[in-house]
């Protein structure tokens, strides 16, 4: 009887020893709400999930991540209150850092007043803040290019090209380039500066230009062909150049042109864009576009990480990196001219 009394008390000892480890192990699991495992948590958001060039940008992110955070990945569907409610769902969820794609541009302040609260570092990428707002908070950063620079280096390759090339795109001989214009999305830091910045830098090569139309196509190919297809009714033989704020919306004039019978024989009107998807290559290696600018995504994803990782780890967003800080809070990736003779250099920047 005394024996049968030992053992049920040791076999309730072991019982409730197992229960109690169990509960405390997974206290301390919930409780340090920060990490995964051993990985801190990190909450990000790509503006829309259908944009090609930001796909590049969150494959990127998304091996640069791997063994190094644990990674909340969501798609703001390109609206706005999606997205606010995904940043409050991961600060709920308790992520150390966040790499926010603003839908909008001017919501960064809401975005930071949410990270404030929670003393949570935020990287803003792709879509740059205004200067005043980075600077309302110490621990918000962007990572991207600088929107002028590729504005300029289009204009000097369309002045490049021109010249080469004048007496045949020239097709009323008036030295005048008539031209085109796809916009990306209104309110886009890069749509403003590529469209103003690559105008002014063939004006200012002394090459006078005529502008025939210019409309936004959202960054969007369906759009682009759309406007192509009215110009190319509209102004039938006049159009000299096609100038694009992205590949996309260059991939989507050009298979309007190519519909309407442009882009084989002598019916060639050229064609520019930004960015260097790996499509854009191949219309260039095909000789149907003319040249792009070298947009670095895979590059640009490394950094972001990087600098979130840190961030997440409360270290100096630099720290062990070989990222250059410039002192408006930014990491800028350098933009680089692309034509048929220098491809490989895209090729090996999508590989
Ligand atoms: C890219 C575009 C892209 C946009 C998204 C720009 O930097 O050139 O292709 O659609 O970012 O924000």
């Amino acid at each position: 009887m005394k024996n049968i009394k030992k053992i049920i008390i040791v076999f309730t000892i072991i019982i409730v020893s197992v229960v109690l480890i169990r509960y405390v192990y997974n206290y301390s699991n919930n409780s340090n709400i920060g990490y995964k495992g051993s990985l801190p948590k990190v909450g990000a958001a790509i503006y829309k999930y259908d944009d090609e060039f930001m796909s590049y940008i969150r494959n990127s992110m998304e091996d640069a991540s791997y063994g190094k955070i644990a990674l909340i990945m969501n798609d703001s569907q390109n609206d706005e209150n999606i997205q606010l409610m995904q940043i409050d769902e991961m600060i709920s969820k308790g992520v150390c850092a966040l790499a926010i794609n603003l839908v909008n541009p001017k919501a960064a302040q809401i975005v930071i007043d949410k990270a404030k609260a929670w003393d949570l570092p935020v990287i803003f990428f792709n879509k740059e803040p205004d200067a005043s707002v980075l600077n309302s908070y110490n621990k918000a950063w962007f990572v991207g290019t600088d929107s002028k620079e590729s504005g300029i280096l289009q204009g000097k390759m369309i002045v490049d090209l021109w010249n080469q090339n004048k007496s045949k795109w020239d097709k009323n001989h008036d030295g005048k380039i008539s031209y085109v214009l796809l916009k990306g999305e209104p309110g886009h830091p890069d749509a403003k500066a590529r469209s103003k910045y690559a105008l002014d830098e063939i004006r200012k090569a002394g090459i006078p230009v005529e502008k025939l139309d210019e409309a936004t196509a959202m960054w969007d190919a369906a759009k682009a062909k759309e406007k192509m297809d009215g110009w190319i009714s509209k102004y039938n033989n006049k159009i000299e150049f096609v100038i694009s704020n992205n590949d996309v919306m260059a991939l989507g004039a050009i298979d309007s042109l190519e519909k309407n019978g442009y882009l084989s024989g002598n019916k060639f009107i050229p064609v520019v864009g930004i960015d260097a998807i790996p499509d854009a290559i191949k219309k260039i290696k095909e000789g149907k576009m003319v040249g792009t600018i070298l947009n670095d995504a895979n590059i640009q994803g490394k950094a972001i990480i990087d600098l979130v990782t840190n961030a997440a780890k409360g270290k100096n967003v630099f720290n062990g990196t070989s990222w250059r800080g410039n002192s408006d809070k930014s990491v800028r990736i350098h933009y680089v001219i692309i034509i048929k003779d220098n491809i490989d250099e895209a090729e090996q920047a999508y590989k």
